[in-house]
């Protein structure tokens, strides 16, 4: 058993965290002068959104230098910083790596679209226009249009799978690989505990670039609102030597530092497939259980089958949400108090590893950001402002009277009120993960439904430990339950002894001990 195996990462995305030097952007000073919260909270690790030197066209996912930290978040001695504080209370630091593309402005692109013999030209993705011109094939963006730019200097195409700005590389070419072993011994050597890895199932593209066939109806959601399945443009089964070969540079350190894939496929059975035989990556976001709605049926669906193929000796990854998605509290619970405890509920009940968003631990929603005030291409703002710690001006984030770089929201949802009631969210989380942690079973135990009738979902965790669930709008009851609530959305209700029948209102829970 390794620590992330039923951890909890915090994921900050550094520019809303808090800010140092007071020019309205988080920084790594700031995160650093913010342990203090994470060590409360109890969290084992924190996960970093990309630090490194950026144009910021995808906000850090454009990376110019691999192995320099941005200059508006710091430096590298800021860096070695934090993770020697972190060290200190035994706090991990995970940072974001982006191999499958880097910034049009990174020094190998520029060097790559020189000329077509120039020596980095083959560290991308560069092709001929069709004949009679245009792109090459039919190959989408991810963020929409069409995934080829044409280059008037060369008058070839290089290929893009997200913004025009991000020029894909070429992972068939042996020096990008041996390029991005060193730089992940680069942070390695520096302490970095691990990596979550960008868009990891996406790195290997079909070597001959065929076209990609039309959607049908059989096709799953996302290709179909692409209009094409995305056969050949990602999830390429060479990629799997690629981990294979990083899992291995990995355990080459003491202790073995953690490989979290960003996999962002639709499918469990694709989910799965990132862990090998436990050979490739330790961990792979389970997106569909994220993009799912706040259902039982659907959330159940995808953790039972989940646990069902999930190799030997692998834990799953969840997340409520990210930089990426509409903030939990709003996405799945239109702000309602109640559910919002639900689905905390539901997910610390989970086993693996689980990864809080900041601000997720208030039960933040969205914050509206009208249209003048956007900055991120695909609109996701929302889920990205700065963090609320005191209701006041500069919100704790920053000094009164400095503009943030995103506008703050609602400041009565602080971290500074929740910490002094017993009876918030904040709170509430907290004692979640303090349970997590004195029983082991709910971080590591065997998962398995015991009932799921209509809007009920039961589930054991180990051999003591039951969570029961109501997602309705009516009270309902479970049957033949003995034993003693740990902790329940209803905070009165720990302590309470069950005998018999448990009852729970509606959009409530209970995690309890089973006589
Ligand atoms: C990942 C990141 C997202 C980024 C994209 C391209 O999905 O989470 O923020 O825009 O990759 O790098
Ligand atoms: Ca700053």
């Amino acid at each position: 058993m390794t620590w992330w195996q039923d951890a909890v990462i915090y994921q900050i995305y550094p520019r809303s965290f808090a800010d140092s030097n007071r020019d309205g952007v988080g920084d790594l000073r700031g995160i650093t002068a913010h342990l203090d919260h994470l060590t409360w909270l109890g969290v084992d690790a924190l996960w970093l959104n990309p630090i490194t030197a950026s144009p910021n066209a995808d906000w850090g996912y454009d990376v110019a230098d691999f192995c320099a930290v941005d200059p508006e978040l710091g430096t590298l001695d800021d860096l070695d910083g934090l993770v020697a504080a972190a060290g200190e209370h035994d706090l991990r630091v995970v940072l974001d790596i982006v191999p499958n593309h880097t910034s049009v402005e990174h020094p190998w692109f520029v060097e790559s679209r020189s000329s077509r013999d120039n020596p980095k030209r083959d560290w991308y993705v560069w092709a001929d226009p069709a004949p009679g011109g245009g792109a090459p094939n039919n190959w989408v963006s991810t963020f929409a249009g069409d995934a080829w730019e044409l280059d008037p200097t060369t008058g070839q195409h290089y290929l893009h799978n997200f913004l025009v700005e991000q020029a894909d590389l070429n992972w068939w070419n042996p020096e990008v690989r041996e390029e991005f072993e060193r730089i992940l011994a680069f942070w390695f050597d520096r302490g970095v505990a691990g990596f979550r890895i960008d868009v990891a199932h996406m790195l290997v593209k079909d070597a001959e670039l065929r076209d990609n066939p039309a959607a049908t109806e059989d096709a799953n959601w996302l290709d179909q609102l692409r209009g094409q399945v995305q056969r050949y443009n990602t999830n390429q089964p060479e990629v799997h030597a690629l981990y294979r070969r990083w899992r291995e540079l990995a355990a080459s350190y003491e202790p073995s530092r953690l490989l979290l894939g960003e996999t962002f496929v639709t499918d469990v059975p694709d989910v799965v497939s990132f862990y090998g035989a436990d050979d490739e990556l330790h961990l792979a976001f389970d997106i569909p259980f994220t993009l799912a709605p706040f259902t039982p049926d659907a959330l159940r669906g995808v953790v039972e089958e989940t646990e069902e193929l999930m190799p030997p000796g692998c834990v799953p990854c969840y997340t409520l949400g990210n930089h990426d998605l509409n903030r939990f509290a709003s996405r799945w619970c239109d702000g309602d108090d109640a559910k919002v405890r639900l689905a905390l509920l539901v997910f610390f009940g989970l086993r693996g590893a689980l990864v809080l968003y900041y601000g997720d631990e208030l039960g933040l929603p969205d914050t509206p950001v009208t249209r003048d005030r956007r900055l991120d291409p695909l609109g996701r703002d929302a889920e990205r402002t700065p963090m609320p710690w005191r209701a006041e001006p500069g919100a704790g984030f920053t000094e009164p009277g400095v503009a943030p770089w995103l506008p703050f929201g609602d400041l009565s949802i602080n971290v500074a009120d929740q910490r002094d009631d017993l009876g918030s969210v904040l709170s509430f989380t907290r004692d979640l993960i303090e349970l997590r942690r004195s029983e082991p079973d709910l971080g590591r135990g065997e998962s398995e439904t015991l009932t799921a009738d209509g809007a009920l979902w039961v589930w054991r965790r180990g051999e003591q430990t039951v969570v029961a669930t109501n997602f309705g709008d009516e009270p309902t009851t479970v049957a033949d339950l003995d034993g003693v609530v740990r902790i329940g959305t209803d905070r009165a209700r720990a302590g309470e002894r069950v005998e018999g029948t448990l009852h729970l209102a509606p959009h409530t829970g209970v995690i309890m001990r089973r006589a």
